[in-house]
């Protein structure tokens, strides 16, 4: 009786273990993803800092009413995340013609010299045609981050419409979909859609990260690329000494079909290619649009392409597609579906 009822604690103890801990160490992209405490994690358009053996995940707060616009979530594995908390609170950014300024596509790099982590947003005004980044800085990674300015890191007039709603004659090319990206030599880049979404701008940051290289010089410290192909949403990346960029088409929240881009340099120029993904709904890359490519810790040839399945009609329950991102001998990557997975696979 003692001997049974002993083979049924430990079987409970062993059901219990794997449920807690190997069972659910896995992606199910699409599915809502709940942090430690059990709460939807709301981090939408965002990336990952890998700081000091942890992985911070800073991205959109969408919660209905919420007073923090960027969140931040903190991992040692990837697949479980505690909420930090607000990482940039919504009365920290600056009015533009009398309303709140609002902000996307959030991104923290870390800067060993000044020892600031350093945050570069989308920020938007009214009718999206504000179009400037908004930049931040903390001590910590988790913040609270003080916003710093808004700027147009280039400021070159490209013939631009005169009294353009978007202001690019004056101001210079617009600021929307972004990305950053630290090259192995401590440079920082970052990535936009400009010229309202037309043309691609990637552009060298000064060394303190919280502005571009100045003087600005085109081909020497900022690049102009993806000329007139409208391309947004660039996650950027490098594998074997080559840069990459998977970038989406321009149809607003609405999902359409991936394209990446390979460079030898990473100012360019930039060679465009066909979609990454393979298999059905590759054509919709799944149903989402791409905010960040995570190169998987200690596989040299494997990253996470990480997207966002917007819900327009409900922003707070957008759900994140994470999918293993594959490269493949030749150089070129591949993205496919999978219901359910884990980065030892
Ligand atoms: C998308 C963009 C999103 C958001 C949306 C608004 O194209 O990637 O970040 O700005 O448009 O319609």
């Amino acid at each position: 009786m003692l001997k049974r009822a002993r083979f049924c604690q430990s079987l409970a103890l062993a059901l219990l273990s794997t449920s807690l801990w190997a069972d659910d160490d896995f992606f199910q992209p699409g599915e809502v993803w709940r942090d430690v405490e059990g709460n939807p994690i709301q981090a939408h358009g965002g990336g990952i800092l890998s700081h000091s053996n942890v992985f911070y995940w800073h991205g959109e707060d969408r919660t209905p009413g919420g007073t923090g616009v960027v969140s931040c979530y903190s991992s040692t594995n990837l697949y479980h995340w505690k909420r930090e908390g607000a990482a940039l609170s919504r009365e920290n950014l600056p009015r533009h013609n009398g309303r709140r300024t609002f902000v996307e596509r959030p991104k923290v790099i870390f800067n060993p010299q000044t020892k600031k982590f350093v945050m570069w947003t989308h920020l938007e005004a009214g009718r999206y045609t504000y179009a400037r980044a908004g930049i931040a800085t903390s001590d910590t990674p988790a913040g609270p981050f003080t916003f710093l300015h808004a700027i147009r890191p280039i400021t070159k007039d490209f013939n631009f419409e005169a009294d353009a709603a978007t202001q690019q004659k004056e101001f210079g090319g617009t600021f929307r979909d972004m990305n950053l990206f630290v090259d192995d030599d401590g440079r920082a880049y970052a990535f936009y859609s400009s010229e309202d979404n037309w043309t691609m701008y990637i552009v060298r940051l000064n060394s303190e990260f919280t502005g571009p290289e100045e003087p600005a010089i085109e081909g020497k410290t900022w690049s102009r690329n993806f000329v007139r192909q409208m391309r947004e949403a660039p996650a950027p990346y490098k594998h074997n000494g080559r840069y990459y960029v998977i970038t989406s088409g321009c149809t607003g929240w609405k999902p359409n079909e991936a394209g990446y881009g390979v460079a030898d340099n990473i100012l360019g120029p930039w060679q465009s290619n066909a979609n990454p993904c393979i298999g059905p709904n590759a054509k919709t890359t799944f149903d989402s649009q791409s905010t960040f490519v995570l190169p998987v810790p200690g596989k040299a040839d494997q990253f996470i392409y990480m997207g966002d399945r917007w819900k327009p009609d409900n922003l707070s329950d957008s759900r994140y597609v994470w999918l293993p991102l594959t490269m493949k001998s030749d150089g070129s990557p591949v993205i496919e579906w999978k219901d359910r997975w884990t980065l030892s696979q």
